[in-house]
């Protein structure tokens, strides 16, 4: 016998349920615009810098030219990862997937902290935390790269920026320009994005009074899926799939009459397009008009428009951030791991501000099984 059913307001997937107030990111759905702390994306992508977007995230204002030389100076100090990290990597299967590396590299990270004893609520030591976590996250997947590949890793420039280290430690020769700058852009626009479903388990975490590298490890626990961070390496697999602009029309008539989810495409939170995919989408043309690689940009036309036209659904950023990453050479399973590198500052500022007004998150279930059914003993089932 079922319980009687009692009426809650409920929304699955909580679609537009407020759950919790935050001073990071907004998303405003009707302009289309991403801010961070009050800032536009475009703008920190065009002008500003990785290191500035994360300094903005976690000390809540931009620095002034000596406190980002001090920071940049800080994440650069921080970058080293101990010996214990890599072992763990290197113990894993060669076939494990850079994600499942990353959030193992995490986990091992913790201990190592000076900090990580610390009580979760001390600010200090979690502004510390967040430094070391945005500092070391691009050094493990890049060395967690080259450990599969049977290759030592290498140690962390002090002087290069994140996507500088990213690259650098990634290939093994110093990066051009503007790789650099590609880079540098992706890891601003993937660094916040308000209640996502990672940032939102990360929060949920911390709330109960764990701490920052389980909240980081939460998350990346929850980006891996296809429908979150994955989806970015899914897009350029369907775009290799397409292979050539005169097959992709074709491609995704049949994709849509078999009612397939196109991954790069639609949003949660953007109904009239994904503002950081058009800034995105400009930089990865542009890198294939340089690079003399168009055709990913041609395919990407003709699905952007064919998917408009028919279901009214935007690219999001996953989309053109798969083939500028593809275009910078960059294997495709390292696609989420670097989505990992920036959103660690998102997750950390997170963090960081649920503990400064911290209430346990725990939402009620609608229960809609089973009651008062009779305990039948173990012998006289059927
Ligand atoms: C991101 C996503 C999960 C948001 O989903 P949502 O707000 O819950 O929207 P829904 O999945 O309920 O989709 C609503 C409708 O749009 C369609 N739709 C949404 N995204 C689509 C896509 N990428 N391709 C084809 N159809 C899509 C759904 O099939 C559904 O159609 P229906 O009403 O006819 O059944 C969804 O758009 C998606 O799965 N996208 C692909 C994965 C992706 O790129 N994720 C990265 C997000 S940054």
């Amino acid at each position: 016998m079922s319980s009687s059913p009692v009426s809650y307001p409920y929304s699955p997937g909580l679609e537009g349920v407020p759950a919790g107030i935050s001073k990071i990111s907004e998303i405003d759905s009707d302009r289309s615009s991403l801010q961070y702390r009050g800032y536009d994306v475009h703008d920190l992508a065009e002008h500003g810098s990785f290191e500035e977007t994360a300094y903005l995230l976690i000390h809540e204002k931009l620095p002034n030219a000596t406190e980002l030389a001090d920071f940049r100076s800080l994440l650069g100090a921080e970058r080293q990862v101990p010996d214990a990290v890599y072992s763990a990597i290197a113990a894993m299967p060669k076939d494990a997937h850079p994600m499942d590396s990353i959030r193992t590299a995490f986990s091992v990270l913790a201990a190592f902290d000076p900090d990580y004893r610390a009580p979760s609520t001390d600010h200090e030591a979690n502004l510390r935390k967040a430094v070391r976590i945005v500092a070391k996250a691009g050094t493990m997947v890049a060395n967690g790269h080259r450990i599969r590949q049977g290759l030592d890793p290498i140690a962390p420039d002090p002087a290069h920026s994140t996507a500088e280290n990213l690259l650098h430690l990634m290939t093994g020769s110093a990066p051009v320009a503007k790789t650099v700058q590609v880079m540098d852009a992706s890891l601003t626009l993937y660094a916040e994005h308000g209640f996502n479903a990672s940032t939102f388990a990360n929060r949920v975490c911390v709330a109960t009074l764990s701490d920052l590298y389980s909240g980081v490890v939460t998350g990346i626990s929850t980006l891996r899926g296809p429908l979150h961070g994955g989806a970015n390496e899914e897009a350029m697999r369907m775009i290799l799939e397409i292979g050539e602009p005169e097959n992709a029309q074709a491609w995704i008539d049949d994709a849509l009459l078999h009612k397939k989810k196109i991954m790069g495409f639609g949003h949660r939170e953007y109904k009239k397009s994904d503002s950081r995919a058009m800034y995105m989408s400009k930089v990865a043309k542009e890198l294939g008009i340089e690079s003399g690689h168009t055709k990913f940009g041609d395919i990407a036309e003709i699905l952007e428009t064919t998917m408009l036209e028919r279901k009214n659904i935007h690219p999001n950023v996953d989309f053109p951030a798969a083939y500028a990453y593809y275009l910078l050479g960059i294997p495709i399973d390292l696609y989420t791991p670097i989505f990992v590198v920036a959103r660690v500052a998102g997750y950390t500022a997170h963090a960081i501000e649920q503990l400064q007004n911290n209430r346990l998150i725990r939402p009620k279930a609608i229960y809609d099984g089973d009651a008062n059914l009779t305990y039948v003993p173990l012998t006289e089932r059927p």
